[in-house]
């Protein structure tokens, strides 16, 4: 068993707290936000229910699972935490800020982690003193369901601090896959110049959205179309990917689509504001 902090709580730290704790790990979750814990306990809570009523976990289970997460407003919470896993905003300053903290507070040993998705984990880790105890944990969304963790290692990292989080990722029940750092890992670098082009061919009128994702799911095989993909992962956030890439890879290839900018500036995140490429209902 690992004393495991999460550091954020939205909609990665809630999952990865429910998947630490399910495996009998105790987890603090951590966020500036109470009202952020309040929801992650519900989320959680109604996660571990869908599963007793789809037959994957005994009806006792949750309860012993939530006693299993304390919450907390304080960074102090992760003190005695063998490995931590940041899961707040992407936002460059708030995670180099957090590296720095943690790294005063918490114990030589402990392992720095952090679920960014496109953040250099050499940046992160020269934030602190430890660059070989820092990794990238990069799960996907919907945590408890998703089978892969995607493991950056930044520069510095140590070939134990690897071995460490892939041993500990499978016996999460997942799959890791180790991989460098570079801009977007491979999970986003391969993924956001396909919704890109996508969003390329609705700006050309080559489809409309409908097509263009009916051409990728009934052709290709993909479960999800590019464009609800790029609705469900937040337009917003694929463009702050695709601007990492292209900085990062200084490559035209990864131009973000001017019509995804314009989407942005409107307000239109996708999902979670209600319109994207496709409208929803809250
Ligand atoms: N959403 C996805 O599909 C997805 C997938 C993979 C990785 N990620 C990555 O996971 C991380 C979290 O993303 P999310 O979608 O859960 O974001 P989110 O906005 O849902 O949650 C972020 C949480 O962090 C909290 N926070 C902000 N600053 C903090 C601080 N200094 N200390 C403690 N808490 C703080 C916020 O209050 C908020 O509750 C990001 O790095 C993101 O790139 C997201």
């Amino acid at each position: 068993m690992t004393k495991v902090a999460v550091i954020g709580s939205g909609t990665m730290g809630n999952g990865i707290a429910h998947v630490f704790a399910q495996h009998g790990h105790s987890v603090a979750l951590i966020d500036v936000a109470s009202a952020a814990l309040e929801k992650a306990l519900k989320t959680i809570a109604g996660n571990l229910d869908r599963q007793v009523k789809k037959g994957t976990l005994a009806p006792e289970a949750p309860a012993e699972i939530l006693s299993r997460v304390t919450t907390s407003t304080e960074l102090a919470a992760a003190k005695d935490a063998d490995l931590v896993i940041e899961a707040a905003s992407e936002n460059p300053a708030v995670k180099f800020d957090l590296f720095t903290k943690l790294d005063a507070l918490c114990r030589a040993e402990a392992i720095l982690a952090t679920n960014t998705s496109s953040i250099s984990i050499t940046q992160i880790a020269a934030r602190t003193k430890r660059a070989p105890q820092v990794i990238g944990m990069h799960f996907m969304n919907p945590v408890p369901v998703m089978q892969l963790v995607e493991i950056i290692r930044g520069h510095s990292t140590s070939d134990a601090t690897t071995a460490m989080v892939m041993e500990l990722s499978r016996a999460l029940g997942k799959t890791p896959v180790e991989v460098n750092d570079y801009p977007g890992f491979v999970s986003n670098r391969v993924l956001m110049p396909m919704i890109n082009e996508a969003i390329y061919c609705v700006f050309e009128g080559v489809a409309t959205p409908e097509s263009i994702d009916t051409v990728m799911k009934l052709g290709m095989a993909h479960p999800m179309g590019p464009l609800a993909l790029a609705d469900f992962i937040g337009l917003d956030v694929c463009l702050a990917i695709l601007n990492v890439l292209h900085e990062g890879i200084g490559d035209d290839k990864y131009r973000p689509c001017p019509l995804l900018k314009k989407m942005v500036a409107a307000g239109e995140f996708g999902r979670k504001s209600g319109k994207g490429f496709f409208v929803y209902n809250h």
